[in-house]
């Protein structure tokens, strides 16, 4: 028998004051961006916004429904878009904010699990890594270098084949 360890290292800085100034225009944008949420059910808004190799920015945001399993999260809202507009352009950075009616916004979220699936597939797709950059609209911001470290033993495409 063997014992395997999983871990990963992520940036954790005090505040966006902290970041370079291209990190911290594209958390500024994801903060704002959480405006554009439909969240009536949860109140919980989250904005997340794409940097792409190319330089061009793309936004998504959390879109529910009155029948509940409808909505989807903002990073799913945003890879759609990301692939649509911009086809096999990998993404450099994606920064992720919310914002809520009802508890604070002043420490990072993380991707759902679904997120994280489909966010390891966009990699794969483009053979590029995600960095995620991920605050609240306050507070301390996390830096994850790719988004696999979130999703340790995926189930990938190539179990198909
Ligand atoms: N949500 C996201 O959009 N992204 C996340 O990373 C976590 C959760 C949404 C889903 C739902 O509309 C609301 O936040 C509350 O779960």
């Amino acid at each position: 028998m063997k014992e395997n360890k999983f871990e990963f290292e992520y940036e954790v800085y005090n505040d966006i004051s902290e970041l370079s100034e291209k990190d911290a225009w594209l958390l500024t944008e994801a903060r704002a961006v959480t405006e554009q949420a439909y969240a009536p059910y949860s109140n919980f808004y989250v904005g997340a916004v794409a940097m792409l190799e190319n330089g061009e920015v793309v936004a998504g945001t959390n879109q529910e429904n009155a029948s509940y399993p409808v909505g989807i999260c903002a990073e799913r809202v945003l890879l759609g878009s990301v692939a649509t507009l911009h086809p096999n352009v990998p993404v450099k950075s994606i920064a992720i904010s919310y914002n809520s009616d009802e508890v604070k916004s002043d420490h990072p979220i993380s991707p759902c699990g679904m997120c994280r699936q489909a966010l390891l597939e966009y990699e794969t797709r483009t053979k590029e890594p995600i960095r995620l950059i991920l605050s609240g609209q306050e507070g301390k911001v996390y830096i994850i270098k790719t988004a696999s470290f979130l999703l340790p033993f995926a189930f990938t495409k190539d179990e198909l084949l």
